[in-house]
């Protein structure tokens, strides 16, 4: 096993939550910037916290711990902050969510925070040369009319962002609820993207593909119990921006080494490797491939293989793929 190659190869994350690499210090932080009280007495109370038994014992934090982000600033250091990570880990390229109704539900303008998250993502390409993209995801326990008022309200920063997404509670929330919105995004030429099989069924991955006409699959893990399916994402090479880690910390898997995604790798799945929600999952992405080195006996050419897959599967143009491919 040689870590510190895995370490080292250059990747992009495509499954990430800006809102969840609050990291509790950060939290602390904004909460006295903001005159914000927190529930919590200390940073060790709020790691004590993070104890999940599904998603949303997960949403129900991870919601509230947002409350604390509230100006433009705010934004731009936690995205400063996650950039930095980023290099860290070797991370070249990133292309982010972010939940504007957290934010606008509770008074914050669409404005302020696409600023904040804007303007750190270009000080990242210029300071650190990190790449990046930004997508945009409506929360799903929400109606659809709320996602087309986010939309509305959205496209005036079209050039902000490349994408949408469909995240949060996920069972009883069927993609086909959000058809609408989707069509009216992917009109101005938004990528579509879906949180779709990571508690919900494959049934949910299908209503993705055919009715959201999505470009990737966020988690994807329960397409294994649809033969038909793994066929379809092997034939299409449609990706899965998988996140290990958060799939046990949410129970999805009972722990790392029960993990499906080298085998689904091994079936020529496009597979990824990404940290979701790295604040509150116990770690980034070299973490999780650290993990997947020590639990899963992952190899150095199946880590060069998800490295490849992350620039395969991303917004990227065709040579900037293949530039970053070549290396690997
Ligand atoms: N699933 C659904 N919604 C989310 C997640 C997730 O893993 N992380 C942040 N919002
Ligand atoms: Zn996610």
């Amino acid at each position: 096993m040689d870590l510190k190659t895995i370490e080292a190869l250059p990747k992009a994350e495509l499954h990430l939550h800006i809102e969840g690499s609050l990291e509790p210090e950060m939290m602390f932080g904004l909460a006295e910037r903001n005159g914000i009280a927190l529930p919590y007495a200390s940073t060790q109370e709020i790691h004590k916290a993070y104890e999940f038994t599904n998603l949303q014992s997960f949403l129900d934090l991870y919601y509230a711990g947002a409350g604390v982000l509230q100006t433009s600033q705010d934004f731009y250091d936690l995205t400063w902050a996650y950039l930095k990570r980023c290099k860290e880990d070797h991370v070249v390229h990133t292309e982010i969510f972010f939940d504007p109704q957290t934010h606008t539900e509770r008074g914050v303008a669409f404005e302020t925070v696409i600023e904040g998250i804007h303007t750190a993502l270009a000080d990242g390409k210029e300071k650190l040369s990190i790449s990046s993209h930004l997508i945009l995801c409506f929360l799903r326990h929400l109606p659809e009319k709320s996602a087309l008022k986010t939309l509305d309200e959205a496209l005036p920063y079209k050039e902000y962002f490349i994408g949408i997404g469909l995240d949060s509670s996920e069972a009883g929330f069927p993609p086909e609820m959000f058809e609408r919105v989707f069509a009216k995004a992917r009109k101005a030429d938004l990528i579509p993207v879906a949180h779709a099989g990571e508690e919900g069924p494959p049934e949910y991955i299908h209503q993705a593909l055919d009715l959201l006409k999505v470009a990737r699959i966020d988690h994807g893990v329960r397409a294994v119990e649809d033969k038909a399916l793994m066929e379809r994402l092997i034939r299409e090479r449609m990706p899965l921006t998988v996140c290990p880690f958060s799939n046990v910390k949410l129970k999805v898997f009972e722990s790392l080494s029960d993990h499906n995604i080298l085998e689904m790798l091994n079936q020529d799945v496009c597979v990824t490797v990404n940290s979701d929600d790295p604040a509150y999952f116990g770690g980034y992405i070299n973490a999780n491939f650290k993990g997947l080195a020590q639990e899963l006996s992952m190899t150095l050419e199946q880590a060069k293989k998800l490295a490849k897959n992350s620039f395969e599967a991303s917004f990227l143009s065709e040579a900037q793929k293949r530039k970053w491919m070549e290396m690997l």
